[in-house]
């Protein structure tokens, strides 16, 4: 029998390690260029130790709501940071490779097919009962150079996106529920983005991409996606038309991807974004938010966080009104990583948690959001 005061001395110090072990993974870890970030203390640092660990989540508040709830995730961090993969599994159900499964990435020479940091991905999806919407087969941004510099023949460019497309999806067969099959063919003024797919096969590539990605994997939804579209003007007029054409002749698709790279400044107007999707879904077809994130423009500070956290519960509010939204994803989930201060050089902070992972109040009044009945 050991004596009271060595038991004693044994639970303290099993306590004094609990305290430690917890402040370790309370603690914000350093990282880049936290200048301009407003600190929290009170309340949400109880809500901190709440993301990603324990305690109700994002994916299970969305989950009763009907949607699912994901961002994009980088390879980098998912690997090098436990921080972000706890977080994102514990939060989400649904994720988008920022980049791993894009055409630069997964198809770097002509014969070669790259396919490992998608397949992370995919098995850290399917290992955590997450969905995964395959980004993208279609685009003409992140192409290799054997491809835009390699003056292909007509037929040939055929050839190359059919092969494409059949093997990347066919690799993917089962594993990715969603793909992006066509992104942003269409430009602000309404008429096709002139691409090197559009001079290189013609207008017919969109449909062929969809009856290509079909025949790879019959079940997979198929989808097209586009930024500044998400409300009613000309830019979701002609996206509007060019998809009813596609279901009107029959090809395989299945919804339509609102991106949402979007700013405070000019926030979107969500009774339009509302009207848009139930005309799509008047078409037979289902929407997703698929990228939504709301750039800051610097200095951050407490009321442009509030306007921020506004602009995602309006936008998350406008997909759970509409009966054909199925998913809410944003470009990622904390301010660490995230392209906005690359691609808009004097903003920031778009994403829901800071650059330390604590929740923002977007974090936050999505949590109340999805709360609510
Ligand atoms: C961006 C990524 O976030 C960057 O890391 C990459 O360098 C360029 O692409 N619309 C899209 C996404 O459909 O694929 C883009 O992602 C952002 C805009």
């Amino acid at each position: 029998m050991r004596r009271l005061g060595d038991r004693i001395a044994v639970v303290a110090l099993m306590l004094l390690l609990v305290a430690a072990v917890l402040r370790i993974s309370w603690e914000p870890k350093p990282g880049s260029g936290a200048e301009g970030q407003i600190r929290h203390s009170g309340p949400a640092a109880v809500a901190v130790a709440s993301v990603g660990m324990v305690g109700t989540s994002l994916r299970t508040l969305a989950r009763a709501r009907g949607i699912r709830i994901g961002a994009a995730v980088a390879s980098g961090p998912l690997h090098g940071e436990p921080r972000y993969a706890e977080i994102l599994r514990h939060e989400f159900n649904v994720v988008t490779p920022e980049n791993a499964m894009k055409f630069e990435w997964v198809h770097p020479r002509q014969n070669v097919y790259a396919f490992s940091d998608a397949d992370a991905i995919v098995a850290f999806a399917r290992a955590n009962d997450m969905q995964v919407r395959g980004h993208t087969l279609v685009w003409h941004v992140s192409l290799p150079r054997w491809l835009t510099g390699g003056n292909f023949t007509r037929s040939e460019m055929r050839d190359i996106l059919r092969e494409h497309i059949h093997e990347v999806v066919r690799h993917f067969r089962g594993q990715v529920e969603v793909w992006d099959v066509l992104n942003e063919a269409v430009a602000d003024d309404g008429s096709l983005e002139k691409t090197i797919w559009l001079r290189g096969i013609g207008p017919e590539y969109i449909e062929l991409a969809f009856r290509w990605a079909h025949e790879a994997d019959p079940q997979a939804r198929l989808f097209y996606n586009d930024n500044g579209g998400e409300g009613l003007g000309r830019k979701s007029d002609a996206i509007y038309s060019l998809i009813r054409g596609l279901v009107q002749r029959g090809a395989p698709i299945h919804g339509v991807g609102f991106q949402f790279h979007i700013n405070p400044e000019s926030p979107p107007n969500t009774r339009a974004v509302v009207a848009n999707m139930d005309r799509l879904a008047a078409l037979g077809l289902e929407v997703h938010v698929t990228e939504l994130d709301v750039r800051i423009k610097k200095p951050v500070t407490e009321e442009k966080l509030d306007a921020q956290a506004r602009i995602y519960g309006s936008i998350l509010g406008a997909c759970l009104s509409a009966r054909n939204c199925r998913a809410f994803v944003m470009w990622g989930f904390t301010d660490r990583h995230s392209w906005i201060p690359l691609f808009f050089p004097g903003w920031g902070a778009g994403l829901i948690l800071d650059e330390f992972y604590r929740p923002k109040p977007a974090y936050g009044a999505l949590m109340d959001l999805l709360r609510e009945r």
